[in-house]
């Protein structure tokens, strides 16, 4: 038999067995038991005198040893995805479409039932389990999944421990509906303002994005199932993703796009990591051996699973050199290519070592130990977690004469589609089925608010014919941002006759992104129908003194400074999940005192951020590696990250340059004061500790984060200003109640790359550490000698 011909038929009889074993129902090979115990071939004969080793029982070598060449081919490829426009080349490479064993999931591993192998099921994302809500077969019962608050509200807590309440919560649906492995958090840095996927990544500082990403991979993972940090690395928007070449230095890759995945593996351990689609410096990340073994393994002691993003990277057999274990969702081209080299003998071992790394990410699932999935999830118990979290991530960017809190039954005029159609989230993988979004209308109704019924009314109609214009979108266009409905335009006399009903009114602003597109310049700016919304109303309420609010629905930074002083008050209530008007009304009446900070700096124009300047990037010249559908399209582009370190903060505060709010800022309704900082000796000698008390100075009670951002002494390196280097928040203080919050600093906390030394470098000398309430606002400060320059090994 030729040697192709012996590859199909083996590939032939794999599949054969799965399906008349029923793999993707998977009773056998879930419970990894012996499957074959009751064929009665000459091969089962043959099997029965000597069995074949099965996984978790036997030593990982026999496992690997006893594959054939096409089943460890199949281990390191999914199962394909379920799409009805992919050419036959990019279907999976078992017998075309697989159905997803839980549908509406991302992918599947192939089972090699005769070695007790199952199959795992991996499922998007980080704002919530995204899987198919409905199923033909129990038209009756329904799979919602909670929807939490986005990732950048999430970080805006500065609560890793609330995060990792969340992970928890959602780890318990990705448990209970049979997922195995959660391809979340993701935690690409906001480069720009205008990264269409922003909403699902955290920060600007990879501290913050690091810790909080560390706290969602605990969380979720504490339920025995796994997570998937991504997209590693430098996947900061979304043009041309699945062949943009990133061009960017060493020491800028190590402390701003490495440091936060290197946080994440250090203090996380997640089970798996996605290489990104982009490549670095001419190298898809899915290729790179530097990247995914000498950096990740070697140096931060990964010792997961790496899978490619979905139809990610272009050279099979160099991501199989390079550590990217798993080549998801898998396609028949892949199997075709991994079988041929193969066959050639020209990568048996690190196919063997990658083979391994699959089976003892499945030997730790819930499918490898027969879990079967409850399909009974505890829905309330992740409304209320989403509810706390949504609230707590919400961000008061002004409150001039202290108008908010809403006093308790105001009479409330609610203007903007958003308070009436809230967004719960973004779209593309980050989004949620969840079974509803709590409106911000409901939300204060259910808080006791009375609000306008004659303008809900009016705007209900509205929001009700522009959708009946719309088509509701199928295949991948279901995927991309929504669009939102223009704003209604107000006439004088209903303005009048709310502002004579009402107390105060409440305006919402939002804005939708998601993946596959980065925003535009428009969407950063506020539309001539907003401002004219903005000034009508802030002109007929402020007249009868009624105060004017201001609530962002959004999922990522807008123009604020050319109409925030038409507004009282300013709450950023991001996309805060599905109970989203629940959460805005928490905060708007005080029940919830805000506590959150931004994330990410909100600037004045989108092109103060220096990065914009290059913004997309380049089209090189067509052809050369336009990759094919269903995520392709894509050309051949080139993006310079020319502005090195000067992203977000550590531009705005190095130069000077204005913003309209600062990176860490955050009102509350209470006020806090900051006793001295104290610097003694740590746990060992290299090692320090800071002190500070906060007293919660005002009437109400709250909660205050506190940050600290480190300068460094002039060396050899140039410097940003300053750096965050550690945060802490109190527990929620009732008036005149204090904490101290401490911070544990060592060399590693006040180095920079040196790429020249390969190696994190402190310079000797003075380090000013500067506690503040946000980057602007430092309330103490101290210094720190070091004595002779430390050099931290990057291993
Ligand atoms: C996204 C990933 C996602 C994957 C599976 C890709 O398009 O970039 O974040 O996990 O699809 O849905």
């Amino acid at each position: 038999m030729h040697l192709d011909e012996l590859e199909r038929a083996s590939r032939w009889t794999t599949w054969a067995a799965l399906t008349s074993l029923g793999v993707f129902c998977l009773a056998a090979c879930a419970s990894g038991r012996d499957a074959t115990s009751t064929a009665t071939t000459p091969e089962a004969t043959a099997l029965a005198e000597n069995p074949a080793p099965q996984l978790g029982k036997s030593p990982l070598p026999e496992v690997v040893a006893a594959l054939t060449r096409e089943e460890k081919v199949l281990l390191v490829l999914g199962s394909g995805m379920v799409l009805d426009t992919l050419p036959p080349e990019r279907q999976g490479p078992v017998g075309g479409r697989q159905p997803m064993r839980v549908p509406g999931a991302a992918g599947q591993t192939i089972p090699v039932p005769r070695l007790g192998i199952p199959s795992i099921v991996l499922a998007d994302g980080p704002a919530g389990l995204r899987i198919e809500p409905k199923r033909p077969e129990t038209p009756s019962e329904s799979y919602f999944c909670t929807a939490f608050p986005i990732a950048t509200a999430l970080a805006a807590s500065w609560n890793p421990a609330l995060i990792e309440d969340v992970g928890k919560a959602l780890g318990a649906e990705v448990r209970g509906y049979g997922v195995d492995v959660l391809l979340a958090p993701a935690l690409n840095l906001h480069r720009v303002p205008l990264g269409g996927r922003n909403f699902e990544y955290y920060s600007e500082d990879p501290l913050l994005s690091g810790k909080s990403a560390a706290a969602v991979v605990r969380g979720v993972q504490a339920n025995g199932v796994g997570t998937s940090i991504k997209h590693f690395a430098a996947n900061n928007e979304e043009w041309n993703r699945n062949v943009l070449n990133v061009r960017v230095d060493e020491r800028t890759l190590r402390e701003l796009y490495l440091r936060g995945f290197e946080i994440a593996v250090r203090e996380g351990q997640p089970w798996t990591v996605m290489s990104s689609y982009n490549r670095i410096n001419g190298t898809y990340t899915s290729e790179d051996p530097a990247l995914l073994t000498g950096i990740l393994r070697e140096q931060w002691g990964y010792t997961g699973l790496v899978m490619t993003d979905w139809f990610g990277g272009s050279d099979v057999v160099q991501q199989m050199n390079a550590g990217n274990d798993l080549l998801m969702p898998g396609t028949e081209e892949q199997r075709q290519k991994l079988s041929a080299a193969l066959a050639s003998g020209a990568i048996a071992e690190v196919v063997d070592r990658n083979v391994g790394r699959v089976l003892e990410l499945i030997s730790k699932t819930p499918a490898f130990a027969g879990a079967a999935a409850t399909a009974k999830v505890d829905l309330e118990a992740g409304a209320r977690v989403s509810r706390a979290a949504g609230a707590e991530g919400m961000v008061l960017l002004k409150n001039e004469r202290a108008r908010l809190p809403l006093a308790k039954n105001a009479r409330l005029a609610l203007f903007g589609n958003g308070s009436y159609d809230t967004l719960r989230g973004g779209t593309g993988s980050g989004n949620v089925n969840a079974s509803h979004s709590v409106s911000l209308a409901a939300g204060l109704s259910s808080a006791g608010y009375a609000v306008d019924g004659a303008l809900e009314q009016q705007y209900q109609a509205h929001i009700g014919s522009e959708r009946a214009k719309q088509t509701p979108p199928s295949g991948l266009a279901a995927f991309l941002p929504v669009e939102l409905a223009p704003e209604l335009g107000l006439d004088g006399a209903a303005l009048a006759r709310s502002v004579q009903a009402s107390d105060a009114a409440v305006i919402t602003l939002r804005r939708s992104s998601g993946e596959f597109v980065d925003r535009s310049r428009e969407d950063f700016e506020v539309s001539s129908t907003e401002k004219a919304l903005l000034g009508q109303v802030s002109k007929a309420f402020r007249a009868a003194r009624k105060p004017v609010v201001v609530v962002l629905n959004v999922g990522g930074v807008i123009e604020t400074a050319s109409w925030r002083d038409l507004a009282d008050a300013i709450l950023l209530a991001w996309q805060p999940g599905q109970e989203a008007g629940h959460a805005i009304a928490d905060v708007l009446s005080g029940v919830v005192t805000p506590s959150g900070k931004l994330p990410t700096t909100f600037p004045l124009l989108v092109d103060d951020a220096v990065a914009m300047k290059g913004f997309p990037g380049t089209v090189l010249q067509p052809g050369d590696d336009s990759r094919p559908p269903p995520f392709g399209g894509a050309k051949a582009a080139e993006l310079e990250y020319a502005e090195h370190l000067a992203v977000g903060y550590r531009h705005y505060q190095t130069t000077g340059a204005r913003v309209a709010y600062p990176f860490g800022h955050g009102l509350s309704y209470t006020t806090f004061e900051y006793g001295p900082l104290e610097l003694t000796a740590g746990a060992s000698p290299e090692r320090w500790t800071l002190t500070l008390g906060v007293k919660n100075a005002g009437k109400l009670a709250g909660a205050e984060v506190v940050q600290l951002y480190v300068s460094a002494p002039a060396g050899k390196l140039p410097k940003p200003a300053i750096e965050l280097r550690a945060f802490g928040k109190t527990r929620r203080l009732g008036p005149g109640e204090a904490e101290v919050v401490s911070f544990e600093l060592g060399p590693r906390e006040l180095a920079s790359f040196d790429p020249a030394a390969g190696a994190w470098v402190a310079d000797a000398g003075k380090y000013t550490l500067r506690a503040g309430a946000s980057a602007t606002d430092i309330r103490r400060t101290t210094t720190l000698e070091l004595k002779s320059p430390a050099q931290i090994a990057l291993r």
